[in-house]
């Protein structure tokens, strides 16, 4: 059977519905080579501010064996400006994606026009950052700024936006309805769930920054009710991430809804190879169950 497993994302085509997770291989030109060798349809490089940050202090990654880990990274990144020193004329053979934060509509919107000079696919937006006028708090946990910087970004631009969202919040909907109202391009789910671990011999939080964000396995269920849901309510593509480390999780997210699925956490515990395992049980499960095309497995655990 001829199987196809090209997929559109907005007006981005992939060869296949993988792709790297934001963060995860850092961002460098080299590293972007091999993980499409390794099979990826798409990248997302780490997530890149205005200023270069050095990130909180060590430790900033606690391994719960089986679960997943918790990280403390704290966006580490060399800044836009070194970013465009060092992606200026490298051409990939891939789609690559800008993963971008800031604190204010503007800082976001600033980072994404001079991210422009490197012919971007589109733009991911982190919103699981702190928001410079509200201590604590995170730009996508308020309904409000989600949808002046997805606005201001969508204005500025004219690739698509994906606004990735935060599970961290009371009501993930009206955030992402937020994010469509205001023109998004498609909805990335989820980022990492607040978590910590405390070291109990020397009584006191392992992580320098005392708490963090939970990613793998055990955030697969979390992150695959959040796609259903946003399936059932919206109409823009859904990129499903979290915990994906084997094909039947990529194919329980299509299931739910996703478009594409996002790997972070599997390629620290597995390497590069995730991918190509990936993309050949998703071949045999097609070839099993007559799917000629990815496209005809998306939302199909709704019916
Ligand atoms: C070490 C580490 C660094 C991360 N850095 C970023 C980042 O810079 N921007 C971002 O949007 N998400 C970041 N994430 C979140 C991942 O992109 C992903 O949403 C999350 O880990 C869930 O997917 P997973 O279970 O496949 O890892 C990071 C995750 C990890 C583990």
């Amino acid at each position: 059977m001829n199987l196809n497993l090209e997929i559109e994302l907005a007006s981005i085509r992939m060869d296949n519905p993988l792709m790297l997770a934001s963060g995860i291989l850092g961002i460098c030109p080299s590293l972007i080579r091999r993980v499409a060798a390794a099979g990826a349809g798409a990248i997302v490089t780490k997530s890149i501010g205005l200023k270069a940050r050095e990130g909180f202090p060590n430790p900033t990654v606690h391994i719960i064996k089986d679960y997943g880990l918790i990280n403390a990274m704290g966006l580490p990144n060399p800044g836009v400006d070194e970013v465009l020193e060092e992606f200026k004329d490298q051409k990939f053979s891939v789609p690559v994606i800008y993963s971008i934060y800031g604190s204010s509509p503007e800082e976001y919107s600033n980072v994404a026009k001079k991210l422009l000079k490197l012919n971007p696919v589109a733009f991911e937006l982190n919103l699981s950052c702190p928001h410079v006028r509200e201590v604590g708090q995170m730009v996508g946990q308020d309904p409000e700024m989600v949808y002046k910087v997805v606005n201001l970004v969508k204005s500025s631009v004219n690739v698509p936006v994906f606004a990735k969202l935060s599970p961290n919040v009371t009501d993930i909907l009206e955030i992402a309805c937020s994010a469509v109202k205001a023109g998004v391009d498609g909805i990335v789910a989820i980022n990492t769930v607040k978590a910590m671990a405390i070291d109990i011999d020397l009584r006191k939080p392992v992580l320098g920054n005392v708490y963090g964000g939970l990613s793998g396995p055990s955030i697969k269920p979390i992150a695959i009710k959040i796609v259903y849901d946003l399936f059932e309510n919206f109409k823009v593509p859904i990129v499903g991430v979290g915990g994906v480390s084997n094909w039947k999780d990529a194919i329980e997210y299509f299931l739910a809804g996703a478009r594409a699925v996002q790997i972070g956490s599997g390629v620290l515990w597995k390497g590069l190879n995730i991918f190509g395992e990936i993309l050949s049980g998703l071949r045999k499960y097609m070839q099993g169950h007559g799917f000629k095309r990815v496209e005809e497995i998306v939302g199909a655990g709704h019916k």
